[in-house]
């Protein structure tokens, strides 16, 4: 088992470079299923957990893979049109095939992806795509198996401008015959990378970025070489690290415009932060100000970064509310940050976060942002916080331990075997109770 030992305190200074983003190379190795002819090269694949997945379930479908700092994809020869169980219960985004398979192979077959710690993730969306194209969908224990030899393209309207959603139908429409509209398409950075990519490729899609997108089915599409987009919320995670421990440091590589209400947040807060030509400049202050903040579908707050702004917002002097409008149960972090003595109060998607003194504790990390928002307030913390289940971290940070530790925080990852035991639970383990009760209770 490992984990994170923090000594808090220590503000940090320096200079970070961002990798390529977890939520754009996910969707494009998807993408490159859709390759009948060449192979298709990636530049900036970040090595995280959740791409080592992905590439699992790839080599699964038969796609040969080199990995390195141009990774090669090749999927002249798919073997299957089923994705193992196990690659899509651990990692939803393996659902990102579906769109890419339906549409070269005609078939598909894939489990029900699961929910997770943030809340039960439907699919509706993706499947009411896929029927409007025409596909056949049959659900037989837990599987869902979707046929159609040809899919043909037409309109349809999201009834939630959800990301995957928005790849999986854009992929789909690729080789559609015809011409398919998107309404009310997900504008995510994310999803106009994957459209870029796909039209090196040989694809015809207009208006990504937009409420409305244009696909023109063509024939077949061909490899293509990509640069994936650097990663926004790793950026904005390493921001807030420089804002919570009143230091100073500079952001490489990152594109500005894709982090707008981070930027406005940091600066309303009495963050300095300066966008510069090769990335963006932060210097923290000991007077943080409260600020609200409501997560919404991009170009609002980034749901992505409301646990790592929850951590920060118990430093500024007054009351902040932060209101959660993407997930259901995306505040599992709240009880560990409780654990640390923050001031938070949440019910049902708002959370009231007090001015607070962080001290170091034992926490576990609940889902990846939730990771990142532990290790932000155990940099801030007075004292030594043990941070747990790291698995959910490396899914989505490139080694951030070391990162951490070359801007000067005292950080180090640890591993020792389990201890034999009754089964009774462990020192640091605790069951998981829903945020509200534990917040509630814990603040009475
Ligand atoms: C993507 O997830 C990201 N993951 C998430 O990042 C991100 O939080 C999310 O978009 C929102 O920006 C990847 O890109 C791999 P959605 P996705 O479909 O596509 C509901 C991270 O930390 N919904 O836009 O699954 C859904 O329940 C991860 O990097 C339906 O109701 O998000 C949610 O409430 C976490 N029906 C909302 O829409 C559907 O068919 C947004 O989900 C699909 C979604």
């Amino acid at each position: 088992m490992e984990r994170l030992i923090i000594h808090g305190g220590k503000p940090l200074y320096g200079t970070i470079r961002v990798h390529g983003a977890k939520n754009a190379v996910l969707p494009i190795m998807a993408a490159s299923l859709l390759a009948e002819e060449g192979v298709s090269m990636l530049d900036e694949v970040p090595y995280l957990q959740d791409v080592k997945t992905m590439k699992e379930v790839l080599l699964s479908l038969g796609v040969k893979i080199e990995e390195g700092d141009r990774w090669v994809l090749d999927s002249r020869e798919l073997t299957s049109v089923e994705a193992p169980y196990e690659l899509i219960g651990q990692m939803r985004a393996s659902f990102l095939v579906m769109g890419p398979l339906l549409a070269r192979m005609g078939k598909v077959k894939l489990s029900f992806p699961g929910g997770c710690a943030i809340g039960n993730r439907p699919i509706d969306q993706h499947l009411k795509g896929f029927e409007a194209l025409g596909a056949k969908i049959r659900y037989e224990q837990g599987y869902i198996e979707a046929e159609c030899p040809k899919l043909i393209g037409t309109s349809i309207y999201l009834d939630i401008p959800s990301v995957g959603a928005t790849e999986n139908i854009m992929m789909a429409a690729c080789l559609a015959r015809g011409e398919t509209v998107i309404e009310n398409a997900a504008e995510e950075p994310e999803i106009t990378d994957l459209a870029n990519f796909l039209n090196g490729m040989g694809a015809k899609i207009r208006g990504a970025g937009t409420d409305t997108i244009r696909i023109e089915g063509v024939s077949h599409l061909h490899g293509t070489v990509h640069t994936v987009i650097p990663d926004r919320i790793e950026a904005g995670t390493y921001m807030v690290a420089f804002a919570i421990t009143e230091g100073e440091g500079f952001i490489e590589g990152v594109i500005a415009a894709h982090l707008t209400p981070v930027i406005a947040k940091l600066r309303e807060m009495g963050v300095y932060v300066s966008e510069e030509e090769r990335g963006i400049h932060v210097v923290g202050t000991q007077k943080l100000k409260p600020v609200d903040i409501k997560t919404l579908p991009y170009p609002g707050f980034p749901t992505d970064m409301q646990a790592q702004f929850m951590a920060l917002l118990t430093k500024a002097a007054g009351t902040s509310v932060l209101t959660e409008t993407i997930f259901e149960n995306r505040f599992m972090h709240v009880p560990e940050l409780v654990r640390m003595g923050a001031k938070i109060r949440t019910d049902g998607r708002t959370a009231i976060v007090e001015k607070s003194e962080l001290v170091g504790a034992m926490v576990q990390a609940t889902d990846l942002r939730a990771g990142a928002a532990l290790i932000l307030a155990g940099l801030a913390a007075t004292g030594t916080t043990e941070i747990g289940q790291l698995h959910h971290i490396d899914r989505g940070y490139v080694s951030i331990e070391s990162t951490l530790k070359s801007l000067g925080a005292e950080i180090e990852r640890k591993s020792w075997s389990e201890p034999e035991g009754d089964g009774s639970p462990q020192r640091g383990h605790h069951l998981f109770i829903p945020a509200p009760s534990i917040a509630r209770a814990t603040l009475k």
